[in-house]
């Protein structure tokens, strides 16, 4: 079938329902929703059987709908409406909630049904679950949904609210009303509740020394306690806050903008308030292997297993700053040190990494400098991976990865991705060459001209075709939980199996051998070069690409990659 995805943004669940479609056999075009007439155009060119919206935040005109079927993914259970469903559903804490494929009708959301999905929700922001848990289902209501249209003889359920099984209803728009913080009167799980809800977006409206700061991300600590509402630690750039009966860790904070001030965007919270607020506020770190054990917010965790080491990470949004890269380093030289013969590396859930933390690059006062620094110390990471020769390190990539976070997997011997993951092997739409060494480690996976193709079309691909493609080694299935289940067993069955010792000879003898024809330095010398004059070069797009991407600038019109 011929399906146009009409979108507000080409965003996970969108790139991840187009992997899915044309891992299918489907002819998959995209639209960005900007403006009646331009789809009315696009509309009239694709001549679409369907159209399909994955992530909608506006109508779609009525002689579009009418002449037609169009499928709208609403993040909620049946009979739910509105345009703040999962901030409900995770500020009411429910312990279950749905996804709904509906038809677009004059009304929002209140179109026949064509599918729903359930899924659990567990104690993640919401983002996190609309990446993940959202993710899975929608694109199960989605398959079913198109099956159903393909074959012709459904007929979809009228909405219905005497129906048992219509159990949701219609609710405003979650305001910030809903989402303050009492520190005086909350309790830690009412704080945590109400951070997950508008995490990653928009964050909560909450004050701290004086100044409006939105609030984003939330964890709980276990051991530090202060007077409520007082900031009583800092820790790898976040700050650690008091409440009633315990205390919560702060990741990231955006100053609230003024009228007519600049924009604002999201920094590690000590960075956004500066040190001078913070005088005085100790910094309370964490060890990796002591973060495994406690309930304290870090994001770096390291565990053993029988003869294998887990390097846990989970950065915000993905994203690695010069910071984050070398404790990340100064971590896994660590695991290096332990006597496993197989390292595992990668988060509990979501995303494996996105690359250069670009929040931290645009905030720095020469983001030139800062974008160097940045990508030195990835580099210096993605190396000391490419060169232990005394272990088998695996990538376990249990969510999304793009340019350089890609490229950080294929650091590792294997890669072993969840299958409802979308990798971004590309940097091209950062206006970037990249590095990671990526010129040594995809045309070796890929082949030159699969890698060729991969950074020039900039297009996501889904677990299962990059697994075919051989960019990733293994796919998983099932939810991360499953996911874990399974990397864990088979890592367990690697250390312990008899080939090990010949596969880590076999390894080294390789690497030694790639050494000798082309050494890592002269591919890092050349991406380097590239990366230089990206980074200080007149007329290069990166600064100003970067500056849109963290400013969340929409497109004019559909960028032409999509537009195949
Ligand atoms: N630096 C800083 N923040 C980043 C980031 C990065 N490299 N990559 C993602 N993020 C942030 C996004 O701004 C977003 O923040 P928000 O939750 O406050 O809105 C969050 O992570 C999730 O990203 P989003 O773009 O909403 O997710 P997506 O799944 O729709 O798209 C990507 C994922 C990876 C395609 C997109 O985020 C992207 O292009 N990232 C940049 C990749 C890159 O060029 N890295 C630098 C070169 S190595």
């Amino acid at each position: 079938m011929r399906i146009l995805l009409v979108a507000s943004a080409f965003n996970s669940l969108t790139q991840r329902i187009h992997t899915e479609l044309r891992d299918r056999g489907h002819r998959v075009g995209v639209e960005l929703a900007l403006g009646d007439d331009l789809l009315r155009a696009r509309v009239a060119q694709f001549e679409p059987d369907l159209i399909l919206a994955p992530m909608l935040t506006t109508a779609i005109p009525e002689d579009i709908w009418s002449e037609h079927t169009v499928l709208i993914v609403h993040p909620g259970p049946k009979g739910d409406r509105g345009p703040s469903s999962l901030d409900w559903a995770i500020g009411e804490g429910a312990a279950e909630w749905g996804v709904t494929v509906l038809q677009a009708v004059a009304e929002m959301d209140a179109g026949p049904i064509w599918a729903s999905e359930p899924f659990a929700v567990g104690p993640h922001g919401k983002s996190q679950l609309y990446r993940n848990e959202v993710s899975d289902a929608a694109v199960r209501a989605v398959l079913l949904a198109v099956e159903r249209f393909a074959d012709g003889r459904f007929t979809p359920e009228p909405l219905d609210y005497d129906r048992p099984d219509v159990r949701g209803r219609l609710r405003p728009y979650h305001s910030q009303q809903y989402r303050r913080i009492d520190w005086s009167a909350d309790d830690t799980a009412t704080v945590l509740r109400k951070l997950r809800a508008a995490d990653s977006q928009p964050g909560v409206l909450d004050e701290l020394f004086g100044r409006e700061f939105f609030v984003h991300g939330g964890h709980n600590e276990d051991r530090l306690r202060g007077y409520p509402g007082t900031i009583v630690a800092t820790r790898d750039g976040a700050i650690c806050r008091a409440t009633i009966d315990g205390a919560v860790w702060l990741p990231q904070l955006r100053p609230r903008r003024t009228p007519g001030g600049p924009v604002t965007f999201k920094r590690p919270a000590a960075d956004a308030l500066g040190p001078d607020l913070l005088a005085g506020v100790p910094e309370v770190g964490v060890t990796p292997f002591e973060a495994a054990s406690r309930d304290t917010w870090s994001e770096l965790r390291y565990r053993e297993h029988g003869e294998v080491g887990y390097l846990e990470f989970a950065f915000a949004g993905g994203a690695m700053s010069t910071g984050q890269c070398r404790r990340l380093l100064a971590a896994y030289r660590q695991a290096c040190e332990r006597p496993v013969d197989v390292l595992v590396l990668g988060p509990d859930r979501d995303f494996f990494s996105n690359g250069i933390h670009l929040n931290v690059i645009e905030a720095a006062d020469d983001p030139a400098e800062e974008s160097w620094h940045n990508i030195n110390a990835m580099n210096d990471l993605v190396e000391a991976i490419l060169t232990t020769t005394d272990k088998l390190v695996i990538a376990a990539v249990a969510g999304n990865a793009a340019a350089g976070g890609v490229m950080l997997a294929l650091a590792a011997d294997e890669v072993w991705c969840r299958e409802s993951a979308v990798l971004n092997p590309h940097y091209r739409l950062m206006g970037l060459h990249g590095s990671e060494y990526w010129t040594y480690t995809l045309p070796r996976r890929v082949g030159a001209e699969q890698a060729d193709r991969l950074t020039r079309e900039t297009m996501p691909v889904g677990a299962r075709a990059a697994g075919r493609l051989g960019l990733v080694d293994r796919v998983v299935s099932g939810g991360p939980v499953e996911f874990w289940g399974r990397v864990r067993g088979e890592a367990e069955a690697l250390a312990a199996a008899p080939e090990l010792a010949d596969r880590l000879v076999a390894k080294k003898q390789r690497r030694a051998a790639d050494e000798a024809a082309k050494p890592l330095a002269a591919y890092r010398d050349y991406e380097l070069a590239q990366m230089r004059q990206n980074f200080y070069g007149e007329h290069e797009p990166y600064h100003r690409l970067r500056r849109n991407f963290v400013h969340k600038v929409r497109p004019q019109a559909t960028p032409t990659h999509l537009l195949a």
